[in-house]
């Protein structure tokens, strides 16, 4: 494994924000993981699509290079397939989709690699990650040896793991078992994907039809961070208990939610941001996306710490109309 100094992580980082790395490396090789020098903090690096990178990072950044897709296993009705974390997420989901195996259609076009999507248990359009997961294989990096966790060890929650909590920053990520099925049985609980079907004509829709009605509203919503630099969601949709929620109505009516549980009501944060006058805002190189008001863009050369401070007067003022606190879904190095 080379390590290289002093590198720009403006191609590795889809807010497109440009700085330095002390140390970086390419992992490309099981084996490199065994060579991790411990004399410096180490930063994992994917595709860099849900990192805010605030400032120089003085560090190494290990970026994920690990390949291949095989059969772990299969019979009549299902398939485990084991994938490399370095593999691109969407090239995989295009993989299952050719061979007609269902599970991941729904999270078609996500960007990023099949070993962060357990990271934040990716979701979108009514199907979260957590669902396909069998295994997630790591490599310690303190214990120095490979570990397999089954899917109740990762403690999958919304946008939630024990990777982002207990084995933050300790775990590399090596390989990842998706269970698919052979007989898809298919997933259109999200109202926009029976809207998109019916505008593409289809009435009998395959898990390619469903992979391409994702894309397409994906397409229409997100921008595309090879034009404006941007990492998702920047926050999280909150969950709020049900009275919280019903004293707000009264002031809100107009309010959407989703219930999540008896007690419990999940309300969309880019409501309460639109809400707060801040979609399509722009200040220098910072903005709201004019679309979506959930994702923050860098419209040019906005720093990191530009973007935080946006992020942070959000925060306080959906805390001011509507008191409630607003969590980050990106990670900030
Ligand atoms: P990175 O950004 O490189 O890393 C993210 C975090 O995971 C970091 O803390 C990093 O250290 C850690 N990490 C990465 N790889 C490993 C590894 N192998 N081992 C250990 N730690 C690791 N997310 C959704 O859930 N749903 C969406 O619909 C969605 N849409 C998006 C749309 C756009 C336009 C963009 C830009 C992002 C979107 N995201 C979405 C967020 C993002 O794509 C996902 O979180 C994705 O899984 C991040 O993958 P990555 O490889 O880029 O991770
Ligand atoms: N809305 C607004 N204003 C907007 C956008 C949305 O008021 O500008 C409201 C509408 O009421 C809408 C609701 O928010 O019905 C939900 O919007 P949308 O369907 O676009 O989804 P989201 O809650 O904003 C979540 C995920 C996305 C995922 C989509 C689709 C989180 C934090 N985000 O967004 O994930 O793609 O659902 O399932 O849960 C990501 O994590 O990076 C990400 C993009």
């Amino acid at each position: 494994m080379h390590i290289a100094q002093h590198i720009s992580l403006l191609p590795y980082n889809t807010f497109g924000i440009d700085v330095e790395a002390s140390l970086f490396a390419g992992v490309s090789n099981l084996s490199d993981l065994q060579h991790i020098p411990a004399s410096q903090p180490v930063y994992i690096l994917g595709g860099g699509s849900n990192v805010l990178l605030s400032g120089p990072v003085n560090g190494l950044v290990l970026q994920n290079r690990l390949k291949g897709i095989s059969i772990q296993q299969e019979d009549d009705k299902n398939v485990w397939l084991e994938a490399a974390s370095g593999e691109v997420w969407h090239q995989f989901v295009l993989y299952a989709i050719d061979h007609g195996w269902g599970g991941l259609e729904n999270l078609a076009l996500i960007p990023g690699t099949v070993g962060a999507a357990p990271i934040q248990n990716i979701g979108a359009y009514g199907a979260e990650v957590k669902d396909t997961i069998t295994q997630v294989t790591f490599w310690h990096l303190e214990e120095q040896r490979f570990i397999t966790y089954s899917n109740g060890e990762c403690r999958f929650g919304y946008r939630d793991s024990i990777f982002k909590n207990e084995l933050k920053g300790k775990a590399f990520i090596t390989s990842v078992v998706y269970k698919l099925s052979k007989h898809p049985v298919l997933n259109t609980s999200y109202g926009a994907i029976e809207q998109e079907l019916s505008v593409m004509q289809v009435t009998e829709p395959t898990v390619k039809d469903i992979a391409a009605a994702v894309i397409r509203i994906r397409t229409s919503k997100l921008p595309d961070p090879k034009v404006t630099g941007n990492a998702g969601s920047f926050f999280k949709n909150p969950t709020i208990a049900r009275s919280q929620y019903e004293s707000l109505l009264h002031q809100f009516p107009a309010m959407p939610h989703f219930p999540v549980s008896n007690e419990l009501v999940k309300v969309p944060a880019a409501w309460l941001i639109e809400q707060c006058g801040w979609k399509g805002y722009r200040k220098g190189d910072v903005g709201v996306h004019d679309r979506q008001a959930l994702v923050l863009v860098n419209l040019g050369h906005a720093s990191g710490n530009e973007i935080w401070q946006l992020s942070g007067d959000i925060i306080a003022s959906v805390v001011a109309r509507f008191g409630i606190e607003l969590e980050r879904e990106v990670q900030v190095w």
